[in-house]
């Protein structure tokens, strides 16, 4: 097939046959396609879209460029969810142990921090010991015996995802519904789930800004998933400010604990028992989702979803002792509060900003190979619409590094407007969607 034609047909908004999308999908996972000639036609694409049977077909091809894992000796349906990333959203670390501890069994492939975003597996290795890696063998026999295993994705997943994902990357060609819910769902299917619920953020920290582009996305999503046979839906969930109140790996471990042991609570853990309850009807361990809020909640008063953690990560190789004692997870020498410039409502957050001011702390990385400070990040002491009083603390960084500490506090300072008025509070779940439509809250 000449690629050359194929970018044409593309670029005056032809839709592409299955047989064109699997050769340009093979072509960047075995590399027989040049780099400039896959950049062209994601551009292409960017510009001219993909209906949805297009979309699908990408998200297939690109499945099966790579190996798939099979979970189908493991008793019942294994459910997934996967979060489109946001700033302190750790809702993972809260939702998969109490899913688990209701009898759910959950097989997930996590990602690393990536962008202003961080990752599940860069959290759970603050935990002293704590392994991501593990042979499918093992990850399948630890979801038969405990419920839950999370892991990082083998080099043999979705390889024609990686190669065009890492091209978009410094192509600007990432902001793109099809390539976004391709790339996504794809890996979804890649890991074998049998049902899937997905959080797709929107807002000032979040890959789609606004609504309708989030609604669009959860959309594409939702469409693939259906086409694929497999049950799916969405939740497009507020990245207006962190999560939790805690950024950061150990810090955001920190807080799942809390919020697991009936200490701590907030939008992180009203986020995760609607996700959870999803999850539960989906795995038909629940009838509706009010009865599966009821049971996440249930698990999470009795302890057993902090149990249920506490056998994950001592399955995993991991200091189970975190779990009763926080202070054994890596702590930052320096504590140092951001205190608010003038008196007022908190209005809005640059999310993206607070993201990156993370990042910056050795939160994140810049380039593939930083490595990671597990201890550092910083915890908001604000949220949206909460009043705040000049000199009263924004935020805590937490830092090795006290050098940094009056240049990022400078940074959080404009990343946090405060305002006389105070402002409507955005709401934390804004739809739900479903093959069968979009409902708005
Ligand atoms: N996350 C992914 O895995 N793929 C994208 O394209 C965007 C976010
Ligand atoms: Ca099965």
């Amino acid at each position: 097939m000449n690629m050359v034609d194929v970018i044409l047909k593309k670029k005056e908004g032809g839709a592409l046959s299955t047989e064109e999308i699997r050769a340009f999908a093979r072509g960047a996972a075995d590399g027989s396609v040049p780099d400039y000639q896959l950049a062209a036609l994601l551009m292409a694409i960017c510009f001219r879209g993909m209906d949805a049977r297009e979309t699908t077909d990408l998200t297939m091809e690109m499945m099966r460029s790579g190996s798939v894992v099979d979970l189908s000796s493991i008793d019942g349906v294994c459910v997934d969810k996967h979060s489109t990333g946001g700033v302190g959203d750790t809702t993972t670390l809260v939702l998969v142990p109490l899913a688990a501890a209701c009898g759910a069994k959950v097989a997930k492939i996590s990602g690393r921090g990536l962008g202003h975003t961080g990752g599940t597996l860069d959290k759970l290795e603050s935990i002293p010991g704590c392994s991501v890696e593990e042979s499918e063998e093992a990850f399948i026999r630890q979801v038969k015996e405990i419920g839950c295993a999370v892991i990082g994705q083998s080099r043999d997943l979705c390889p024609a995802d990686k190669a065009l994902y890492a091209l978009r990357d410094v192509t600007g060609t990432v902001g793109c519904v099809p390539l976004i819910a391709s790339s996504i769902v794809s890996k979804k299917l890649a890991s074998g789930a049998g049902a899937i619920v997905l959080d797709v953020k929107t807002g000032s920290g979040a890959l789609m800004r606004t609504l309708e582009e989030s609604i669009a996305l959860a959309r594409a999503m939702v469409d693939i998933g259906a086409q694929a046979g497999r049950p799916i839906l969405a939740l497009v969930t507020g990245m207006d400010q962190p999560l939790g109140t805690h950024v950061g790996n150990a810090l955001e471990v920190k807080e799942a604990i809390d919020i697991l042991a009936g200490r701590a609570g907030g939008d992180l853990l009203t986020v995760s028992l609607e996700l959870g309850g999803r999850m539960l009807v989906a795995a038909g361990l629940a009838r509706d989702v009010a009865d599966g809020k009821a049971r996440m909640t249930a698990a999470l008063e009795s302890g057993a979803g902090l149990r249920k953690l506490a056998e994950m990560i001592a399955a995993q190789g991991g200091d189970a002792r975190v779990c009763e004692d926080v202070s054994r997870l890596p702590q930052a020498k320096h504590l140092i509060d951001v205190p608010a410039p003038q008196s007022g409502y908190v209005s809005a957050m640059d999310t993206t900003a607070i993201g990156y001011i993370a990042q910056d702390m050795g939160a994140g990385r810049k380039r593939k190979t930083d490595v990671i400070d597990p201890a550092v990040g910083l915890v908001m002491r604000a949220r949206l619409g909460e009043r705040v009083e000049a000199g009263q603390p924004l935020c805590t960084l937490h830092l090795n590094d006290a050098s940094q500490a009056e240049a990022l506090a400078a940074r959080m300072r404009s990343a946090v407007t405060i305002a006389k008025e105070r402002a409507a509070l955005p709401p934390l779940v804004y739809a739900a969607v479903s093959p069968e439509g979009v409902e708005r809250a």
